[in-house]
């Protein structure tokens, strides 16, 4: 673990696993122990996010084969914390650029579901229910498919050049 500063606030920041690594391509154990452990992680975890410009970050990339992910793409819905996540209903499809923080570098058109209906649990292990379309959509089925050890990089329609995405 390392120590970042950004706007003034103090960041744990963990190191991030690049492709290849078996560990990101291993199925995660669900959690079981919704303890102080796991607040650290993910407390550490959104920190790593944070400090790497990433809108999404899953367990396995920080070493550790848990269903654990968090997401944070800067809108209203802010930090969500997805523990042993289940896409119950989805519809729709979107394609649309995407990459990941273990292939610094890289992206590629992914076709996902739009809308999507998923239930997890949060910190201390209450279930939810939370429902999203578009990018946060996109975000959340990346990051669910980090916790069964599947890669965007097998879904890619083709890849593209950084200088081609918007913004
Ligand atoms: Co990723």
């Amino acid at each position: 673990m390392s120590i970042a500063c950004i706007g003034g606030t103090t960041l744990a920041v963990l190191s991030i696993v690049e492709y290849p690594a078996d560990v990101l391509e291993t199925p995660c154990e669900k959690v079981k122990r919704f303890d102080r452990g796991l607040t650290k992680l993910l407390n550490d975890m959104y920190d790593t996010m944070l400090d790497a410009d990433g809108v999404g970050l899953a367990a396995p990339q920080v070493g550790i084969l848990q269903q654990v992910a968090v997401v944070d793409i800067g809108d209203e819905n802010g930090r969500i914390e997805l523990i042993n996540p289940m896409i119950l209903e989805s519809t729709g499809e979107q394609v649309g650029p995407e990459g990941c923080l273990s292939f610094p570098g890289l992206f590629g058109e992914v076709r996902r579901y739009d809308t999507i209906k998923v239930r997890a649990q949060n910190r201390r292990g209450k279930m939810y229910i939370l429902k999203a379309s578009g990018y946060l959509a996109r975000a959340i089925q990346h990051e669910i498919d980090h916790l069964h050890g599947i890669l965007f990089t097998s879904k890619v329609l083709k890849y593209i050049d950084e200088s081609e995405l918007e913004g």
